[in-house]
């Protein structure tokens, strides 16, 4: 267990306890904090992991509609917290993927859709090609710069415009790595004010 670990569960057994309301919301904030810095530490540990070679991914072939319906379940309830509805079209899709790592990729994808998007819509959806599929996942959010948008895959890079919102900028340099290590790529299209569409694309 990491420390992390018990510090969770130690603001969970506070927040059972009996106390004024002032008290209540400080406590509820220790817990969500720490929920995020599980969060960060696991996207780092796995990212060093990837990149050292400790994990490797083992791609098989199989449908995409049970690992978009992982992560919709996976986001559903932080999407409505905020107002969003988070949407998943119905596909017979299939590629060639390792499920827990792609899972991974996808949930930081649906995961920044739903941290920079204020009103509206998160749709995931998967077609297929001959020789690929395609996830698309797309937001009504804040959109991207087109002079950022080659540079948001980078480790550690973040947007000058969001740096009120919490998060240190590897996210999409994860799912990057996910999906070249599977063979796919990962591209942006995005219009500044109206949203923004991640695109993976999957070997079949
Ligand atoms: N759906 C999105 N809408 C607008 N901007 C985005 C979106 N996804 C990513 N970005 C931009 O790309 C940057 C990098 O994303 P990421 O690597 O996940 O880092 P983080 O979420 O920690 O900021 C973000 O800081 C933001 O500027
Ligand atoms: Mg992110």
């Amino acid at each position: 267990k990491t420390p992390i670990a018990n510090l969770l569960l130690y603001s969970e057994l506070l927040m059972e306890e009996t106390m004024p309301a002032s008290a209540k919301a400080n406590v509820e904030a220790l817990y969500k904090q720490s929920e995020k810095l599980r969060f960060l530490i696991d996207s780092l540990v796995k990212l060093s992991r990837l990149e050292n070679g400790i994990i490797s991914l083992s791609p098989q072939q199989a449908a995409l509609q049970p690992l978009l319906e992982s992560v919709v379940e996976q986001y559903t309830a932080k999407a409505s917290e905020k107002g969003l509805s988070l949407q998943m079209q119905d596909t017979d899709a299939f590629a060639v993927f390792d499920f827990k790592w792609t899972a991974e990729a996808l949930a930081n994808i649906v995961d920044n859709a739903i941290k920079y998007t204020e009103h509206g819509t998160i749709r995931i959806s998967a077609v297929s090609y001959e020789m690929f599929a395609r996830i698309d996942i797309s937001d009504t959010g804040s959109g991207i710069p087109e002079n950022e948008q080659a540079k948001i895959f980078a480790r550690f890079y973040r947007s000058n415009s969001v740096q009120k919102q919490e998060g240190v900028g590897i996210g999409l340099y994860l799912a990057r790595q996910i999906v070249s290590g599977e063979g796919g790529y990962i591209k942006v299209a995005s219009v500044p004010g109206k949203g923004s569409t991640f695109s993976i694309f999957l070997p079949k």
